[in-house]
């Protein structure tokens, strides 16, 4: 999917959330701019719950919401302060020479705002943003029709750019290094190559997964910047913000509430936010309290630290069945039933970043942390 955010100034900007897509491509569409300490067995969460706290964009946050609440300025975007002054140096500077940014590598878990930053690198700069992801560049045509239609200066934001196929990427190259495009017509010996001059463009590439790129296309970056997850206090900031924004009443309690179990992700902060919202509505309250928030986030089953069901199962499953580990992925992934890339890009990386699983060359080991949270006696570590 490719969403075309026009933030030219002088292109009024389209405010509908709902604005209809145009067809781009068979693949592309575009559209203008715009704590419960326990070890007894839960039963599985209902299908409306299971994805609250997937940092994933669920399908309702791409049609509508999510556009509603980003930052759209440097300035408004909470957290990440060394990625922000450094970009506010590159902004100045490329404004100062009239050139387009570098190209830029966002690396980091989902759900911490990479497309965000990329939308607001296009504001500052005053250019349009292509929206796309790997996966939908599949044939060579895919990626040429995007380079070929650029404006100068424009950004091209493609997501799980570590899924490149070889032929996209290499047509990459040349398009990065020299604003050029080499295409290759006919086949065999009477194959001509033939160089399209493309306009100055900034590439921004997002990945969970940095490793996984290849070093060509890396070193293609001028600058590569990983985001980190936010701290609560910052969390605090972006739930009061979003509330705002919403018409949503929220003490700081209740706020600090949905931030403590919002996994470090902004993303997770604004749907927990969001489902609260519903409760407390139902209740007939006026406003968003800790007692309401933590009420309405028991319902759903998120405990105090933000771990959900299969985050408690995958834990579990590795001390109950493996002993604490290590245990390799696999064993996790066939032992619960879940998809070992899911727990892998999903669950793992805030389990490892709040200190519950360490993960070695002999496979995941569950930490003390993690007995202790979950109310075991412990092995001896
Ligand atoms: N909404 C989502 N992420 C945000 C951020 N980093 N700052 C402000 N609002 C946000």
């Amino acid at each position: 999917m490719a969403i075309k955010r026009n933030s030219r100034p002088n292109n009024p900007p389209n405010n509908e959330d709902n604005a209809p897509q145009n067809q781009d491509s068979p693949k592309t569409k575009t559209a203008r701019k715009s704590k419960a300490k326990s070890n007894k067995t839960t039963p599985k969460p209902s299908a409306e719950n299971s994805h609250l706290l997937s940092p994933k964009t669920t399908r309702e946050e791409i049609e509508n919401s999510e556009e509603q609440i980003r930052p759209h300025r440097l300035a408004d975007y909470i957290g990440q302060k060394e990625l922000k002054g450094i970009l506010n140096i590159a902004i100045a500077a490329a404004k100062g020479r009239q050139e387009p940014l570098d190209h830029l590598l966002l690396y980091g878990p989902p759900g911490l705002g990479k497309t965000t930053m990329s939308l607001i690198l296009a504001s500052e700069m005053g250019v349009n943003c292509k929206i796309t992801a790997a996966p939908s560049l599949e044939r060579p045509r895919d990626i040429t029709g995007l380079l070929v239609n650029l404006q100068p200066g424009d950004i091209l934001f493609i997501d799980e750019i570590h899924r490149l196929n070889r032929i996209t990427e290499e047509l990459l190259y040349p398009a990065m290094e020299d604003y050029r495009l080499d295409i290759t017509i006919g086949k065999g010996q009477s194959a001509k190559t033939r160089s399209i001059p493309l306009p100055p463009f900034t590439l921004v590439g997002a990945t969970t997964k940095v490793g996984l790129l290849t070093s060509p296309l890396r070193d293609r970056f001028g600058m590569i910047q990983r985001l980190r997850f936010y701290e609560p206090d910052e969390l605090i900031l972006i739930v009061k913000r979003t509330a705002a924004i919403l018409k949503t009443i929220i003490t700081e309690e209740g706020a600090a509430e949905i931030a403590r179990r919002s996994r470090g992700t902004p993303r997770i902060a604004n749907r927990l936010l969001r489902r609260v919202r519903d409760y407390v509505q139902v209740q007939q309250a006026e406003s968003i309290t800790e007692e309401l928030a933590a009420e309405a986030m028991e319902i759903f089953d998120i405990d105090a630290c933000g771990l959900d069901w299969t985050d408690r199962l995958v834990l579990k499953t590795m001390i109950e069945q493996f002993n604490g580990g290590p245990v390799g992925l696999e064993a996790v992934a066939a032992s619960t039933g879940e998809d070992a890339r899911t727990i892998e890009e999903v669950y793992e990386p805030y389990l490892l970043q709040i200190g519950y699983l360490n993960r070695t060359h002999r496979g995941r080991i569950a930490t003390e942390k993690a007995y202790e949270h979950l109310g075991y006696q412990g092995r001896l570590f």
